[in-house]
């Protein structure tokens, strides 16, 4: 696959889990490559989601790349656990890692894609040194823990430092955008340089999950 191609990525976390096999297929009806899962630990963020337990349900339900998010604080005693139920590229947040470096290499033994994720008010310094050994950077649009916040546009002059810097360096890490991210703020992100755009709230809040996901990419300019 192209890996700089503009991408939407549901987040199941908005879905209705009462009936999740149907809200997958509803975003695979559409112009669905990747499906973005949120695990929240309640320590990390206050919130708590779930574990590779439903990953490894999903993984059941569907055949698409699963884009793992742990906001999880120390994580990489569980990454062994998510690649294993399928999770196919797996992030975790610096804030949240004593050693990066050393949570990124568990993740490619385990088989999986790593990613690293920052907060809004994480700089792109945090990480330099890895960013060309990383399959994706995943910039924070809301401080993580809830889906439905209001789109932070304070992030974009780091999204458009973390294109510039990955042209001048010839890296290829995908930067993915994740917070309030809908047809609004889609062109805005994309013109910085993003290209996976993770939506939960402005897929799963719409009856044509698909129409909502082409309403982002048409207005990111896909
Ligand atoms: C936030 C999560 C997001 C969230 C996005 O902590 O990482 O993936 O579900 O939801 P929306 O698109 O509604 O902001
Ligand atoms: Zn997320």
């Amino acid at each position: 696959m192209n890996s700089f191609k503009t991408r939407v990525l549901p987040s199941v976390l908005s879905a209705d889990f009462s009936k999740l096999e149907e809200e997958i297929r509803s975003v695979e009806a559409g112009p669905l490559e990747i499906l973005h899962l949120d695990v929240m630990d309640g320590r990390f963020v206050p919130n708590l989601t779930f574990g590779p337990f439903i990953v490894k349900a999903i993984d059941k339900l569907s055949d698409r790349i699963l884009d793992t998010h742990l906001m999880v604080r120390e994580p990489a005693h569980l990454v062994p656990a998510f690649a294993k139920a399928g999770s196919d590229w797996i992030t975790v947040h610096v804030e949240a890692c004593e050693d990066l470096g050393a949570t990124l290499d568990v993740i490619r033994d385990a088989g999986a894609k790593p990613g690293i994720a920052l907060n809004p008010d994480t700089p792109l310094a945090r990480v330099e040194e890895y960013l060309g050994e990383i399959h994706l950077l995943l910039l924070m649009t809301v401080f993580p823990g809830f889906g439905g916040q209001e789109f932070m546009a304070e992030v974009v002059p780091k999204i458009e430092e973390a294109a510039a810097i990955r042209a001048k360096r010839g890296y290829d890490y995908l930067i993915e955008v994740d917070g309030g991210i809908a047809p609004e703020t889609a062109g805005l992100v994309t013109r910085a340089g993003a290209e996976l755009l993770v939506a939960g709230s402005a897929v799963y809040n719409h009856e044509d999950r698909p129409a909502a996901m082409r309403a982002i990419l048409d207005a990111a300019g896909a």
